[in-house]
């Protein structure tokens, strides 16, 4: 297994698997169990012991197997190809899994997030003797007709252009900027990496005093949002909650829409993916599609699942809030 240290599994207990090893794992490191490489997260560390949670349907695994680290925790990777996606809980594009291995997700499937071939157009906006802070934006891509993706320098680099590409059709791997700082030169491509659980930096926060206006007059009136707050709608079954959040997504004054599908149950996901890419956008008669991303998981997948497609809902609103954009925020439902 070269450099990468690994234990073996000597208990399962539905989505919990105990593994005995003697190479130390991180605490919420991401790993991979068994020989289907199942993604789990590492959630217990004891003198002798690891316990991992597992994203996936552990039916058929076995005691013995391998459980290999990955040194990093959960994290998803941030660039274009994100807007008019549908992921599952831990960024893993659904509709290109059903193309490529059918409707039921194989145990394992691990593949690129985001599509590593496509060829974006990039306009470029810095030239070789820039300085260039953490966040500043250093080159725009056209995501689609609705949102204009600004690549960012990730968080934790500044430094001096050494290097810029020429505008021109890139793919999300290729390095078009170099920077350097006083240590190194970081290759800057169209995608960032980012661990889930850590909220991305900001600069200041800013004062909740625009309202959001949400586009139904009975919310505006009597409960009214602020731009930057949250709000929980309660209620029983049946009660009007999915409805009312579908119709905060077509109408909220807002830029992008997250729409995390977070314990429904599968034929009330499967009415979201039908509803939404036929909604159409009131702002420029385009689909809503092409301003939204759906995070779907169903409430038959492991609870651990659905607590992450959260963090992965949230962690990608923090990513276009960094833009600049106004995002909204949805998770049905939290309760179940
Ligand atoms: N304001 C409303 N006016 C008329 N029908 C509504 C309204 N809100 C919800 N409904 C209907 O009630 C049913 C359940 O709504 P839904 O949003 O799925 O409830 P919940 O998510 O709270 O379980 C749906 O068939 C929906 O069309
Ligand atoms: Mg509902």
């Amino acid at each position: 297994m070269g450099d990468t240290s690994h234990g073996t599994i000597y208990g399962i207990n539905g989505p919990v698997i105990k593994v005995r090893g003697n190479h130390p794992f991180q605490m919420l490191e991401m790993v991979m169990v068994g020989h289907d490489r199942l993604v789990g997260e590492v959630i217990r560390i004891l003198k002798n012991e690891t316990i991992v949670q597992v994203y996936e349907n552990t039916t058929g695994l076995k005691t013995g197997e391998p459980v290999v680290s990955t040194g990093k925790p959960l994290t998803v990777k941030l660039g274009p190809g994100i807007i008019g996606n549908v992921f599952d809980g831990i960024e893993r594009p659904l509709v290109k899994i059903a193309e490529d291995t059918g409707i039921y997700i194989k145990r394992g499937s691990v593949m690129n997030n985001l599509d590593t071939e496509k060829l974006w157009d990039v306009k470029m906006l810095v030239k070789p003797g820039d300085y260039l802070n953490q966040g500043e934006i250093f080159a725009e891509v056209k995501e689609t007709e609705s949102v204009n993706h600004k690549i960012m320098i990730p968080p934790g680099i500044k430094g001096e252009v050494i290097e810029a590409a020429e505008d021109g059709p890139y793919n999300i791997e290729k390095t078009i900027v170099k920077v350097r700082d006083e240590k190194k030169i970081h290759n800057l491509t169209l995608i960032q990496e980012w661990p889930v659980r850590e909220p991305r930096p900001y600069y200041r926060r800013l004062p909740l005093d625009i309202p959001l206006i949400t586009g139904q007059r009975v919310i505006d009136t009597l409960f009214p949002l602020a731009k930057g707050g949250t709000a929980a709608i309660p209620g029983g079954f049946g009660t009007g909650k999915t409805l009312t959040q579908h119709q905060l997504a077509k109408w909220a004054d807002a830029d992008i829409i997250v729409y995390v599908g977070c314990g429904e149950r599968g034929n009330e996901i499967t009415e979201v993916l039908e509803d939404f890419p036929k909604l159409i956008d009131p702002r420029n008669a385009r689909p809503l599609m092409e301003r939204t991303v759906l995070i779907g998981n169903t409430s038959n997948m492991p609870v651990a699942a659905r607590e992450a497609s959260i963090y992965t809902g949230i962690t990608l609103a923090e990513y276009y809030r960094d833009m600049g954009y106004d995002v909204a925020i949805m998770a049905d439902s939290t309760s179940r």
